[in-house]
């Protein structure tokens, strides 16, 4: 094989780049999982992600990826055949929608356009009616890495407490925490699925749930089967900064490390910056002439951008193209955007000059391949960069 000069552009809507920085932290011996050391390590680290759930509730970690905590999130709060609100806004509503369904759970689903997120006014519509109360749960997943588009969590809790229904609420953040606004408490949710390998800047590997004192107290007579992924036993080693089997004792020093720099960065910047760097994007595909797939402004997401090829281009020969020139890996098109679009990662440890590079190798990629495109996206990226800091 030939060697590559120059380091990779991973622009995949995630796993993002890893930081040196946390690199070097998770380079350290592995300590014993039921010392002192480790104990400190742990409970430290779940401490800091609280603020970073904007929680004070609990919140439990798992040696796993994030679908694990999607597992957990239905198994510790739901019973047989419990009814489950879900929304089609793209592929991963697509694969939690049948993970419900394979667990044994019925499911009512919003079908959907994969343009747009989740309507509060369509989510009231459907509680009013369940005047059984036989939903037990309403899914939705906050920023769809498929597509590109975030769903209103706020305004969700808004609709579901309007009609006074006790369905609990679930959020999938796998793709938003630490990188777009969110807000466990404040927004009501009831449980928070998250996963390390996109805002938090970790490798893969963790993945999480932030549990409301209402999702508590439901997991007490919940009677899905749960083992491996149970609460209880959980959060009962981890008042002491203990695990019931071994944790990810390496990417709990990465952990530790992130929540650092995410605090000392500070949330409200950090979501500025991916809110920057997403509107840079978008200014550089509109001047290619090409569409964003999600379609209301209100709904565009901050950490990635989904791009429409032209009719009769297909996106995954653009993405070999750019990966053999640039050595960079953009996002395919999932399900059923598979070849349609393209997807730009613009999240995690980002900046501007990682952007700029991102989109001269998309314009270039464009050209090379002869997709019907205008030049200058890479411009209006840059003049926006230039003059918003
Ligand atoms: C929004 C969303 N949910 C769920 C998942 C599944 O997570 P994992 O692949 O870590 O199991 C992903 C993965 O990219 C995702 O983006």
């Amino acid at each position: 094989m030939t060697h590559v000069a120059g380091k990779h552009f991973l622009q995949i809507p995630g796993p993002s780049n890893v930081p040196d920085r946390i690199l070097r932290a998770i380079d350290r011996p592995t300590i014993d999982h039921r010392g002192p050391e480790f104990a400190a390590l742990a409970r430290d680290a779940l401490e800091k992600l609280k603020t970073i759930f904007q929680t004070r509730g609990a919140v439990v970690m798992y040696p796993a990826s994030g679908t694990g905590a999607w597992e957990a999130a239905l198994v510790n709060t739901l019973s047989p055949g419990d009814k489950v609100l879900m929304f089609e806004t793209g592929q991963f509503a697509t694969l939690w929608r049948e993970m419900a369904g394979r667990l044994g759970l019925e499911i009512d689903l919003v079908p959907g356009n994969w343009r747009t997120g989740v309507d509060p006014a369509v989510v009231e519509a459907k509680l009013a009616e369940d005047k059984a109360r036989a939903i037990k749960a309403v899914a939705m997943v906050h920023n769809e890495t498929s597509t590109g588009v975030v769903s209103a969590v706020a305004q969700v809790r808004k609709a579901i407490d309007k009609v006074g229904h006790p369905a609990l609420l679930m959020v999938d953040t796998i793709s938003s925490l630490a990188s777009i606004d969110y807000r466990h408490d404040e927004w009501g949710v009831d449980v928070t699925v998250a996963g390390s390998q996109k805002g938090l800047m970790l490798p893969p590997g963790l993945s999480f749930n932030a549990i409301s004192d209402k999702a508590l107290a439901t997991s007490k007579t919940s009677k899905l089967p749960k083992s491996y992924w149970a609460w209880e036993p959980m959060l009962t080693s981890n008042k002491t900064g203990f695990f019931p089997y071994t944790p990810s004792t390496n990417l709990l020093y990465g952990l530790s490390e992130a929540a650092d720099m995410l605090l000392e960065e500070g949330l409200p910047q950090v979501f500025a910056r991916h809110d920057r760097h997403a509107e840079a994007t978008r200014r550089a595909v509109r001047a290619w002439g090409l569409e964003i797939l999600a379609v209301n402004p209100r709904e565009y997401s901050s950490t990635l951008t989904a791009v429409v090829m032209p009719e009769g281009h297909d996106a995954d020969h653009l993405r070999e193209t750019i990966l053999e020139r640039f050595n960079m890996s953009l996002g395919q098109g999932l399900g059923k955007v598979k070849g349609k679009v393209f997807r730009i990662g613009h999240l995690g440890d980002f900046n501007d000059l990682m952007l700029a590079g991102t989109l001269a190798g998309v314009e270039m990629g464009l050209a090379i391949d002869k997709v019907p495109f205008k030049k200058g996206g890479v411009s209006a990226a840059l003049d926006y960069l230039a003059g918003n800091h």
